[in-house]
């Protein structure tokens, strides 16, 4: 474990703290191992938090950033640019995709996907909630309410922690934004009821909005009948149903979105973390219907889709696509929910492809990632890894990972909690 001191007593001294950091700092990254500042190797099972898909510094990515940064960085959204359409072209025939539970591609809809690019998840979530809100006011008299679930997350801007249905990040920062309110997640009476009789909190609802698995929640997946349930109650009501794909998204769970194994399909979209391979970028798609209710002048982002973003976002996707990765992810996904199964005290495994939880019978959780960080050495790999309390290990890997990595893990996470 190393960091300069130098590093450390900047940060101290002049960052804001909202993060509490590990005494680590990363100086190079390649696959799925990533060297710090003393030369020692970890093996990386978080990405990023579900950022770097493609791995640390994939050839694909560094050439097309390499090759953009010495021609064009920014323009403004006033004018064209090379990589965007085709960045979004990509998006629509990854969301139109179809595929089964497991997750493997099995045909396409001929659903036409328009996207606004912008910076983050909670940008792309911002700008679902103008399109909920426009909806409503165009096709339900107005109504303005967005109803999420219990232990959701969707950002850390006001609107975003207000959709957000975990009251601990709301404290200290109220009032937040009007019209949100949170049910249970996998109880359709719940969310019935909420459509049937709104709450002060959000008035009549014009969105329902998810994750298919709530990833910082604790790795909490939607069932596939509820997902479907909650799709057709949308339609009934001509109501909007938003899937937050931020974490689920782009092969993260196999499929190339999570919604694709319910076989449903959202009139809304939000991603970003994975979607350009860990170069800062998110996205709002939505069906042609809802999208076009954005006219000029309605919604803006200075940096979302500049050159950079948009050159590396449509490399990361043509090389998923080209590289056959969601099959890899099915693949590695269920090797390493087997091997973790294995593991002593862990009690059960959820998730989808490469993004697991295992719930711990042992509080145990937070002094793992610290071992993890700690055993690094001239001799041996860290490992590093994620906890979401104190029982739950939430593992998010590159989405390149290899079995033998997995094991490799798995061997270290017996060694530490055997
Ligand atoms: C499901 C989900 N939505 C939104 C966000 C917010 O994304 P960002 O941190 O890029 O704003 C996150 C971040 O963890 C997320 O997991």
């Amino acid at each position: 474990m190393f960091a300069s001191e130098e590093a450390l007593r900047l940060d101290e001294q002049y960052v804001i703290h909202t993060y509490g950091r590990y005494p680590v700092e990363f100086v190079r990254g390649e696959g799925a191992i990533l060297t710090d500042a003393g030369g020692n190797e970890y093996l990386d099972f978080l990405a990023g938090i579900a950022c770097l898909s493609l791995g640390h510094s994939h050839p694909a990515l560094v050439s097309a950033l390499n090759e953009q940064v010495g021609k064009l960085w920014t323009v403004s959204n006033y004018f064209h640019e090379e990589n965007r359409g085709e960045y979004a072209r990509l998006l629509s025939e990854l969301l139109a995709s179809t595929t089964d539970e497991m997750g493997h591609i099995t045909g396409k809809t001929d659903t036409v996907w328009k996207t606004f690019f912008a910076n983050t998840g909670a940008e792309a979530n911002e700008g679902a909630f103008k399109l909920a809100r426009r909806w409503g006011e165009k096709h339900l008299n107005g109504a303005s309410g967005i109803l999420t679930a219990r232990k959701s997350f969707h950002g850390r801007t006001l609107a975003t922690l207000a959709a957000t249905g975990q009251d601990v990040f709301h404290k200290s920062f109220r009032p937040l934004p009007a019209g949100f309110d949170s049910v249970e997640l996998n109880n359709i009476e719940a969310l019935v009821h909420a459509l049937d009789h709104p709450t002060s909190e959000t008035g009549p609802v014009c969105a329902v909005m998810l994750e298919c698995i709530q990833g910082e929640g604790g790795v909490w997946p939607a069932d596939l009948d509820y997902l479907r349930a909650v799709r057709a109650e949308c339609k009934a009501r001509n109501i909007l149903l938003i899937v937050d794909e931020v974490q689920t998204g782009v092969f993260r769970t196999g499929a190339p979105f999570a919604f694709q194994r319910a076989g449903i399909e959202p009139d809304v979209v939000t991603v970003a973390k994975g979607v350009a391979g860990g170069f800062p970028t998110g996205a709002v798609s939505a069906r042609a219907e809802v999208a076009d209710l954005l006219v000029p002048g309605d919604h803006g982002s200075t940096f979302g889709g500049n050159a950079l973003a948009v050159a590396a976002g449509r490399a990361c996707l043509s090389t998923l696509v080209e590289e056959n990765v969601g099959e890899h992810v099915i693949e590695v996904g269920e090797y390493f929910a087997t091997r973790l199964a294995e593991v002593p005290h862990v009690a059960e495994v959820r998730g989808a492809g490469l993004m697991r939880g295992a719930q711990l019978d042992v509080p145990r959780a937070t002094e793992l990632v610290e071992l993890g960080l700690k055993r690094a050495d001239a001799k041996r790999r860290g490992v590093v890894l994620n906890h979401i309390g104190d029982s739950v290990l939430r593992f998010l890997p590159p989405l390149i990972v290899t079995k033998e990595q997995v094991d490799e893990l798995c061997d270290v996470l017996c060694e530490l909690l055997g």
